[in-house]
């Protein structure tokens, strides 16, 4: 646990409404997590694929548990400006090097709000013939109307407002808190 005042100077004294998740609540899920994908995946090649900026932290937490062989690629996908609601465009800014065909993938979200980008990657990573697909998102605010791939792996069903840390941003600030916060709207 923080205290107070640490949180103060993690954040500068900005507006955090609360503390959601704390570091060792977070720890311990992420480790679940990970035992759970390396349970569902007895063989094959796997590639866990995290979508940037948003799951760096939770990326390099959760395969260090996937207890199994695997590769680990990137996607930078940009779906927010800078205010803290879906603009409902995705834009692809990086893309994986690896090829995706005849391999197991999982690509990693921070978290799942409108769908839209979800649903945007499913379609586009899909057309690659992989030899399966499935989403591990850390959070998942269960307000998305239609999912293309209802995630498989969710850490935390999430309450319905704006989350910051662990790797989540507000117009980029606040991924390097330890943990998980509400923001004040
Ligand atoms: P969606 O396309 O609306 O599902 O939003 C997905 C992306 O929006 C996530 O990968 C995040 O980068 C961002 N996002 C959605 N909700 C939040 C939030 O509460 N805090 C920070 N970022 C969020
Ligand atoms: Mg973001």
């Amino acid at each position: 646990m923080h205290a107070a005042t640490d949180i103060l100077r993690l954040t500068g004294g900005r507006e955090i409404a609360g503390v959601t998740y704390d570091e060792q609540t977070i720890a311990r899920r992420v480790r679940e997590l990970g035992l759970e994908v390396t349970e569902q995946y007895p063989d094959g090649e796997l590639l866990v694929l995290g979508l940037l900026k948003g799951s760096f932290i939770f990326l390099g937490d959760l395969v260090r548990s996937i207890l199994r062989p695997h590769q680990v690629d990137f996607m930078v996908a940009s779906s927010y400006g800078s205010g803290t609601t879906s603009s409902g465009n995705v834009r692809l800014l990086y893309d994986p090097e690896t090829t995706l065909k005849g391999k197991h993938i999982i690509l990693v979200e921070d978290i799942v709000d409108s769908g839209n980008t979800i649903n945007r990657l499913v379609r586009l990573l899909r057309e690659r013939r992989p030899r399966s697909l499935e989403i591990c998102a850390l959070l998942h605010k269960r307000i998305a109307a239609q999912l293309e791939l209802e995630p498989r792996f969710v850490g935390f069903d999430a309450p319905q407002q704006f989350l910051v840390g662990y790797g989540l941003d507000h117009a980029e600030d606040f991924r390097h808190l330890p943990f998980i916060a509400s923001l004040n709207e």
